[in-house]
């Protein structure tokens, strides 16, 4: 199964599947470690003791995935040199010092089918027209994983284009990946990076990376009880990702933990020679990686703010509750709340349309500059792959879902309302939310998702959401955002609410029932 796109299975392979794995589903591996939840130290110790290989781990994921996958949809193929990776791995532990190698190494990662890979994998997307497009070489933080040897397991669902060519589809659907299921509920496991978070979430691979440009890591991340770190805007490489906006689209972790989302991050930021954006914003990495700042009093003489305005939920809901209990906690571990802030222009911030303006603009000049850098492609500028879905209307659901996000970025015009929506943003980002956090001398701020992924969005800004709880059995994530560069604070503050919680429990395994 191993080479093969994943929901191509027939229902014989399902079946002997389940006959073979269902007596035994994962309890614990060989030696008495269990695998299902464990984090990159802990892999990482397993392998030292000699309870584990790299090559083990990946037949175990790779168990999960044919048990799972087939209901879930969050992993969309396999990479066919996973297990010859893993094998090197498992080799160079035995030849090398541990301190010499990454936390990384020999760990398995999945990433968005939009994170080029220069390998026998596709990346498309979830689209059929970037299938058999041959990239030039691996993405920018590909390479970065691949350096330390990373495993690099297989791609991941999402929503097609990331969620950029038509508002009427289903937030995780893509033509090739079908519909992504949340392993909670079944329901909507929220995208774009939606099969990074689902597949982390179910234990189908240990760690893996999503991409946003407004929302797509940290609302899936929230949904699936996961971990997820949206970088400041160049911290990390978006050097051969499908893009929608560079100003906008950042490269980042989706993990169980806090502890492991930061060595991922580690791992991928920092200068990239394929993008600029990476020169100015590796002032932002700080010496000695992220894992320093996971500290248990991390919440200690933090300032948090609270706006309101995001709360969309009333009082004696549960959502309310939880997060007065939140607060609470905050408070306990040393953390300033300063409650009731606002933001001044915020409805100006909401109905301003000069994001989705620029968004279209930004989307054809680099989705165009992308597919033209490829090696061989079906299509090669917006307008083809607008054709290649009125071709094949069946193959992507065109019927349905329609392509109006794309026939708009298709349409707009103008070099100079460009440069006017940028400038209206930047605008309302200074007199907005640095103008918050500057005044009330803020760490960050503390909201649910909502819109307020719009305000980080629109500033470059990062954030980080981490789970918070469940309503109906539907998980939901609290995210912690600041101004640019200040990820060292924002893991600080992430972990030192996670480990005084610890609110993220599996998904029960969800098997196809034959
Ligand atoms: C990539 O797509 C081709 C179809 O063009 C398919 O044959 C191949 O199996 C895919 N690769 C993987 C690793 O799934
Ligand atoms: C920029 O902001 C001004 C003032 O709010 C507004 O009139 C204009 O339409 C905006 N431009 C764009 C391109 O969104």
């Amino acid at each position: 199964m191993a080479s093969t796109t994943v929901r191509g299975f027939s229902l014989l392979i399902y079946t002997i599947a389940l006959l073979t794995f269902l007596s035994f589903l994962p309890i614990s591996t060989a030696k008495g470690f269990k695998i299902e939840e464990a984090t990159i130290y802990g892999l990482q110790l397993a392998f030292r003791n000699d309870q584990l290989t790299s090559r083990e781990l990946v037949e175990f994921y790779h168990k999960q995935i044919q048990i799972q996958n087939p209901v879930l949809k969050g992993v969309l193929e396999l990479n066919p040199n996973a297990l010859s990776q893993a094998d090197k791995a498992d080799q160079e532990r035995k030849a090398k010092a541990p301190q010499s190698l990454s936390p990384l190494h020999g760990i398995p990662i999945l990433l968005k089918d939009n994170i080029a890979t220069k390998d026998k994998m596709n990346t498309t997307a979830g689209s059929f027209a970037l299938l058999g497009s041959v990239v030039p070489r691996d993405a920018g933080v590909v390479a970065k994983l691949r350096k330390v040897g990373a495993i690099i397991l297989g791609k991941a669902t999402l929503s097609e284009w990331s969620y950029y060519r038509s508002n009427t589809a289903p937030s995780g659907w893509s033509a090739r990946g079908g519909y992504g299921k949340n392993p909670y509920t079944l329901g909507t496991p929220c995208g774009s990076s939606s099969g990074s978070a689902i597949s982390v979430a179910a234990n189908l691979v240990a760690v893996s990376l999503g991409s946003e440009t407004d929302g797509s890591i940290l609302c899936p991340s929230g949904y699936n009880s996961a971990v997820g770190i949206k970088p400041t805007v160049g911290l990390t490489s978006r050097a051969g990702v499908v893009p929608i906006s560079p100003r906008q689209d950042t490269v980042g972790p989706i993990c169980r933990t806090v502890s492991d989302a930061a060595l991922v991050l580690e791992t991928i930021a920092g200068f990239d020679i394929n993008d600029k954006a990476t020169i100015k914003a590796s002032k932002y990495v700080p010496k000695g990686g992220y894992a320093q700042f996971l500290k248990k009093d991390g919440l200690r003489g933090k300032r948090l703010g609270v706006v309101r305005d995001f709360y969309g939920f009333g009082k004696g809901t549960l959502r309310h509750e939880t997060f007065e209990l939140h607060f609470k906690t905050l408070r306990q571990k040393g953390a300033v709340v300063v409650d009731n802030l606002k933001i001044e222009n915020l409805d100006e911030i909401l109905n301003d349309q000069s994001e989705s303006i620029a968004m279209g603009l930004e989307f054809k000049l680099a989705l165009n500059a992308y597919l033209k850098d490829l090696v061989a492609s079906p299509v090669r500028s917006l307008d083809d792959v607008i054709a290649f879905n009125k071709k094949h209307p069946k193959l992507e659901k065109l019927e349905e879902y329609g392509q109006d996000i794309m026939l708009f970025a298709q349409k707009i015009k103008g070099i100079g309302i460009l440069k006017e929506a940028v400038l209206n943003m930047s605008r309302l980002s200074h007199s907005g939310f640095e103008k918050l956090m500057i005044t009330n001398k803020l760490d960050a701020v503390v909201v649910p998702f909502s819109s307020f992924s719009s305000i980080l969005a629109i500033g470059g800004y990062p954030g980080v959401s981490v789970p918070a709880g469940y309503e109906k059995g539907e998980p939901f994530g609290i995210v912690f955002g600041g101004l640019k560069g200040s990820e060292p604070k924002l893991v600080e503050i992430a972990y030192s609410f996670e480990q005084a919680t610890m609110i993220r429990k599996p998904p029960p395994v969800r098997e196809l029932k034959v």
